[in-house]
């Protein structure tokens, strides 16, 4: 017969203990909630009381259900009030000999039919296990932070853990209102296994002066619909967490590099930099706990507003400083949506293509584009047609003699741009800002195409450009100070956030995604999970809008193996070689869903 889990015991009150308490006693389950000492004890019923209150004050929890809420709480020093709880949670930091000496004493303690869980991030539970003398009855309840919030837990199954246990503990999870993936033991489970890479190497971006804190957490949040940034992520997660999360999978998971704490981690730690819990981490808080950031030494002062914030008077440009004419050169997907995007913003624009042929081609495009916003309800049928009579067409590049700024959106191939490049620089007037869209050729390369390579710079679109709000700005060794601060305003002038960063193979962006997406190739392929729970994992334990196979089948395979090449070349990191599954299936035609299959069938839907 099943279990009925009507008390359970907490072990640890901290960023996550206090909130699997929560989540719990919401749930009509008695709770006893154990630290270590009286300070502890109070500062976690103060997390909970704080959350619970937050909960009231928005609306969403009813002031007698918080009073119910918290009668189910029993708090209590030490674990020997844990004696006749059916089920016990256990969330103290993440190190294996403190929790295998908590898990032995719980194993006197706790009545024998008793269950013993670990929320573990990293840690082996079956490690854990054999500190007790019931293995079968111990298993891992990985809880996502916030706990209240997140759908997800991983329920991890070592191979001695009971069937029946397995199972008692999937319908408590339903029971919570949770999602649950189940499956074996191993280092970081599914979302950390693929998430403190990816955060790791934001760190060492940070670390590295590649770009500031705030631009790495825009770009995240800003190019994929991330909920927060990684840095910010990692001030919630805990830098002290974090630290043993990627420590122990480093040792436990094949020590890849990647997982290797960058030193700033543990300089952090030492410092008492712990993040949210602390008041500082990457970021400063208004307090201790509090979700609020505060300004601080390194908060940049927003120079882009100063340059130009965007608002026109009479339909003139009041964009940065002294630009007014945009050439735009190319006809591809991303060169129309750059021009609709800056037409739009009211600026002029010179469109140059390669004939008449394909300038009529682009018009359409961005008419038919316009329309649909339109229809919308969200432009007037008078600012299209202003938009549309802002847009000069032509075939050469003589027009371009007295544009302020250049974008170049043609071919990804660097002898072409080189070549356009070396007559803009012919043409155009001194001091003008030449860009290029490039999202994989290195931007010095097509600045020293020029005489002028201080006024080159990368702005990297995503697309569809008159969507997305982000623009990365990639600055040479050989770019002004001026030319990024022009291109940064210019992004601001067009409404969108523009993240200044080095000139590395994938810039912010794609440096981060991308080998995420290959780490989850790599995972499906070793058979750890299936691509319905790794994808589930991902959007109800990290808030990512997709799953990495679900984004992979919309980017195309082909695109991402293109770009995860390049990473691999530039950096020549091993755990960036592109996951063979992922060769395999482009090498099969199986590109996602412009040719009807990727990773999932998609002719059948
Ligand atoms: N922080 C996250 O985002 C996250 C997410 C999922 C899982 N986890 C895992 O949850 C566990 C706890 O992490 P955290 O971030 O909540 O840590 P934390 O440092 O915020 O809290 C740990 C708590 O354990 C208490 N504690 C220490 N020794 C104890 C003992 N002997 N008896 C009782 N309590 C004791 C501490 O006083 C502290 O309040 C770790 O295994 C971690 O890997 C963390």
């Amino acid at each position: 017969m099943a279990r009925d889990f009507t008390s359970v015991g907490v072990v640890g009150l901290g960023t996550m203990g206090a909130g699997i308490v929560e989540v719990f006693a919401r749930n009509g389950v008695d709770v006893v909630a154990v630290e270590v000492s009286e300070d502890a004890l109070e500062r976690g019923r103060a997390i909970l009381t704080g959350s619970t209150d937050r909960a009231v004050a928005k609306g969403k929890l009813a002031e007698a259900d918080r009073d119910a809420l918290l009668s189910r709480v029993r708090f209590a020093v030490g674990l020997d009030a844990l004696h006749s709880v059916d089920l016990v949670i256990e969330a103290v930091p993440e190190h294996l000999d403190l929790k295998q000496r908590i898990f032995a004493e719980l194993d006197r303690v706790c009545k024998p039919e008793a269950i013993l869980a670990t929320n573990t991030s990293s840690l082996s539970v079956t490690e854990i296990s054999v500190a007790t003398s019931r293995p079968n009855q111990v298993i891992g309840i990985h809880f996502f932070n916030p706990a209240p919030v997140m759908k997800l837990v991983e329920v991890v199954r070592t191979v001695v853990t009971s069937a029946d246990v397995v199972a008692d503990v999937e319908g408590l999870c339903k029971r919570l209102g949770k999602v649950d993936v189940t499956i074996s033991d191993r280092a970081g489970f599914i979302a950390n296994a693929l998430l403190f890479g990816y955060l790791n190497h934001a760190v060492g971006m940070f670390e590295s002066h590649y770009a500031t804190r705030e631009d790495i957490d825009a770009a995240m949040k800003l190019g994929c619909g991330l909920p927060m940034g990684p840095l910010a992520l990692m001030d919630l997660i805990g830098v002290d967490t974090a630290y043993e999360i990627l420590d122990t999978m480093y040792r436990r998971g094949g020590r890849d590099r990647r997982h290797a704490p960058v030193p700033l981690i543990k300089q952090m730690v030492t410092a008492g930099l712990l993040g949210r819990k602390s008041g500082r981490g990457f970021y400063t808080y208004e307090r201790p706990g509090s979700p609020v950031v505060v300004p601080d030494e390194q908060t940049p002062v927003t120079a882009d507003a100063a340059l130009g914030d965007g608002t026109r008077a009479g339909g003139e440009p009041a964009g940065p400083a002294g630009l007014a004419k945009i050439g735009i050169v190319g006809s591809g997907t991303m060169a129309t949506g750059i021009i609709e995007v800056f037409a739009k913003a009211g600026y002029e624009v010179v469109s140059v293509t390669r004939g008449a042929e394909k300038s009529a081609k682009v018009f359409e495009a961005v008419k038919t584009s316009l329309n649909k916003g339109v229809v919308r309800g969200k432009l007037s049928e008078a600012d299209r047609d202003a938009a549309l009579g802002r847009i000069n067409w032509s075939a050469t590049l003589e027009h371009l003699a007295d544009v302020d700024l250049v974008v170049e959106a043609v071919v990804e191939e660097l002898s072409v741009k080189k070549a356009l490049f070396a007559s803009l620089d012919e043409i155009c007037k001194p001091g003008v800002v030449l860009a290029t869209t490039t999202s994989s050729l290195p931007v010095i390369d097509v600045a020293m195409a020029t005489q002028r390579p201080a006024d080159v710079v990368g702005l990297h679109f995503f697309n569809p450009a008159p969507l997305m709000p982000l623009v990365e700005v990639v600055e040479t060794i050989r770019t002004s100070a001026e030319t990024t601060a022009t291109a940064r305003a210019v992004c601001a002038a067009l409404g969108k956030t523009g993240v200044v960063c080095g000139d590395r193979s994938g810039f912010i962006v794609n440096a981060l995604l991308f080998p995420y997406l290959n780490d989850a190739v790599k995972m499906l392929e070793a058979s750890y999970s299936t691509a319905d729970d790794i994808d589930h994992a991902m959007k109800l334990g990290c808030g990512y809008p997709m799953g990495p196979f679900e984004l992979l089948d919309v980017v195309g395979l082909d695109v991402a193996l293109a770009i995860q090449r390049e990473l691999y070349l530039e950096l020549r990191e091993p755990g960036f070689a592109p996951a063979p599954l992922l060769e395999h299936l482009v090498t099969a035609g199986y590109l996602g869903r412009k040719s009807g299959r990727g990773f999932r069938d998609h002719t059948r839907r």
